[in-house]
C-alpha cells in the first residue's frame, strides 16, 4: 500500500501511514477512560511527533483503537486519496466549471449526479462479516476523554439517515454517547440534515431508521464532516475528491447504504418523542458543553469485520486532529464560496475560531463589504460564523497582520455589523484623510547594505 489513490478503507489507510512512518503503535495496555485521550491530546499538541496512534491493547476490550488519523496536512490529504490537497481542490474546481446551475449548491448537486461518482453497490460485505447475536455497545472501546464528560463517546461516526419520502441519504458526523448495551444518545444539531430527516419521519408518526458506520472509507469519513449544500450526496462527494467511486453495501435492517469496508455498523431506530440526557461533553471551545436532551437511538443490530479496529478522535482545545479536517474543508469551501461571491479572493478560518466560527475574508478592490456580509449571512456555509472580517487589504494567511490592518482600518461606528447574534467587520473602506505609513526607501536600502556593520548576522 504505497499509494493513497488505492485506499478504500481504514486498514489500508493505517498500512499507508505505517509505511510512511506516520503511525505510532502503542503496545502496552492503556485505559479508555481518560488515559488514551490524554496521550492523544499530548501527541496532537506536538509531543511524540504528531503521528497517528494505534492503541493495540485497550483495557477491558479486545478491539484496538486508532486516533489522530487526520492530524497533519499530509495525512488529511492522503485520506482524500491524494498526495497533495491541491489535487482534490482542483477536482472540485474543475468539475464545478462544466455543470449548469445558478449557485454553488445547484452546480454541486448536478456534478455529484454524474454516473462516475455514483457509489458501487456490493453484496456480501466485509462490514457484516460478524453479527453480534445480542447487540452490545459496551463491547466497543468508546472513550471518556475528559474528567467531567457525562460518559463514554464514539466521536468519529458516520451517521446515515434518509428522508421518509426518499431522495439521497445523508451522512453526517454526530457524536454518540453510549447509555447501555442497546441505547445511545445521538447529538445532531437542530439545523443538521439528520435532524431535518428525523422531524419528517416523526411528523408521520414513524420511527426513523439510522445506520452508523465506524471506520470505512477515509474520504467518506471526511465528507461526513463537510457542510455540503442540501441534496448533495456525501458518498458521491467523496468519489469526486478521491477520483473513484466509494463501495457501499446495504444495512442489515433498512435500505440505508453504508461503506462496505466499515469496521462496525450500528443500526437502529429513533422513535418519536424519545429523548435522553446527553453530556456534559468536553468540547473544542475549552468548556464542557452542558447536558442537553437529544434523540435516543435504540440499537437493533451491530455487525463488524473480523478483528475490527475502532477509529475515533479526541475533541478538545486546539490544535487537535479536527483542526486539520477544518483546514481541508476551508480550501474546498473556498471553491464553493467563489461561485456565489466571485469578489472573494481567499479565506482563512483560524483554528482558534473553531472551524468556520471566525472567518477572515480578503476580497477584490471596490467590493462592498456590507453587501457581501449580508449575502454570506443569507445562505451558505458561513451563515453561522460568529465573526466574519472582510478586507481588500490583507493577507488572510497571516492572521496577526490581517487583524492589525483590519481592526485599525475600520470605524466601528459604521463598519461593525450585527445580525442574529453574528458579528461582521467590514474593513473594505480606506480610512479617509489618513496617509499610509511607509518606511523611508533610502534608509531601508542603507540598512540592507550596512546590516552586518551594526553587528547583526
Ligand atoms: C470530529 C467531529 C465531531 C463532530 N460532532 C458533531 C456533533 O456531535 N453534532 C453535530 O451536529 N455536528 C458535529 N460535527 C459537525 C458536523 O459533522 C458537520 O456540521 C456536518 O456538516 C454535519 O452534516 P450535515 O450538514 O449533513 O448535517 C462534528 C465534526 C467533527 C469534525
Amino acid at each position: 500500500m504505497s499509494d493513497p489513490t488505492a485506499i478504500s478503507d481504514l486498514r489500508q489507510f493505517l498500512a499507508l501511514l505505517e509505511q510512511r512512518r506516520e503511525l505510532h503503535r502503542i503496545a502496552v495496555e492503556v485505559d479508555p477512560a481518560l488515559e488514551l485521550a490524554a496521550i492523544t491530546d499530548r501527541v496532537c499538541k506536538g509531543a511524540g511527533g504528531r503521528r497517528a496512534l494505534l492503541f493495540q491493547r485497550v483495557l477491558g476490550h479486545r478491539t484496538p483503537v486508532a486516533t489522530n488519523l487526520f492530524g497533519s496536512f499530509r495525512r488529511a490529504a492522503w485520506a482524500l486519496g491524494v498526495e497533495r490537497l491541491e489535487t482534490a481542490v482542483q477536482r472540485l474546481e474543475q468539475g464545478l466549471k462544466f455543470v449548469p446551475g445558478e449557485d454553488a449548491g445547484t452546480r454541486l448537486q448536478h456534478l455529484l449526479q454524474k454516473p462516475r461518482f455514483v457509489p458501487n453497490l456490493k453484496v456480501g460485505c466485509l462490514c457484516h462479516e460478524i453479527t453480534m447475536p445480542c447487540p452490545d455497545l459496551s463491547l466497543l472501546p468508546a472513550l471518556r476523554s475528559w474528567p467531567g464528560d457525562g460518559g463514554r463517546y464514539l466521536n468519529l461516526p458516520q451517521v446515515f439517515t434518509r428522508h421518509p419520502e426518499g431522495g439521497s441519504a445523508n451522512c453526517g458526523m454526530y457524536r454518540l454517547q453510549i447509555l447501555g448495551p442497546q441505547r445511545a444518545a445521538v447529538h445532531w444539531r437542530e439545523a443538521s440534515d439528520a435532524a431535518h430527516h428525523c422531524r419528517a419521519w416523526h411528523a408521520r408518526g414513524l420511527p426513523m431508521p439510522v445506520s452508523i458506520a465506524l471506520g470505512g472509507h477515509p474520504t467518506l469519513l471526511f465528507a461526513a464532516t463537510f457542510p455540503l449544500p442540501p441534496g448533495c450526496d456525501e458518498a458521491a462527494f467523496a468519489a469526486l475528491l478521491h477520483g473513484r467511486p466509494v463501495a457501499m453495501t446495504s444495512s442489515l435492517t433498512s435500505d440505508l447504504q453504508v461503506p462496505q469496508g466499515a469496521e462496525f455498523v450500528i443500526e437502529g431506530l429513533v422513535y418519536p418523542g424519545e429523548r435522553v440526557e446527553e453530556g456534559p461533553f468536553g468540547n473544542h471551545t475549552g468548556f464542557y458543553q452542558p447536558s442537553v436532551r437529544v434523540p435516543l437511538l435504540r440499537v437493533s443490530s451491530i455487525s463488524h469485520r473480523a478483528d475490527p479496529i475502532l477509529a475515533t478522535t479526541i475533541v478538545g482545545p486546539p490544535p487537535m486532529e479536527n483542526c486539520y479536517l477544518g483546514k481541508v474543508a476551508e480550501r474546498l469551501l473556498l471553491c464553493l464560496l467563489r461561485i456565489d461571491h466571485p469578489e472573494i479572493l481567499d479565506i482563512n478560518m483560524p483554528v482558534e475560531g473553531i472551524f468556520h466560527g471566525v472567518t477572515l475574508i480578503s476580497v477584490k478592490a471596490n467590493t462592498c463589504g456590507k453587501t457581501l456580509l449580508h449575502g454570506l449571512w443569507e445562505k451558505g456555509p458561513l451563515q453561522l460564523a460568529r465573526l466574519l472580517v472582510i478586507t481588500t487589504d490583507g493577507d488572510t494567511r497571516d492572521p496577526a497582520t490581517f487583524f492589525w490592518r483590519t481592526l485599525n482600518r475600520c470605524d466601528p461606528r459604521h463598519d461593525l455589523l450585527m445580525r442574529n447574534g453574528r458579528v461582521g467587520i467590514d474593513a473594505t473602506a480606506a480610512p479617509q484623510g489618513l496617509q499610509v505609513l511607509q518606511p523611508d526607501e533610502h534608509i531601508s536600502e542603507v540598512l540592507r547594505q550596512r546590516w552586518s556593520e551594526y553587528g547583526f548576522d
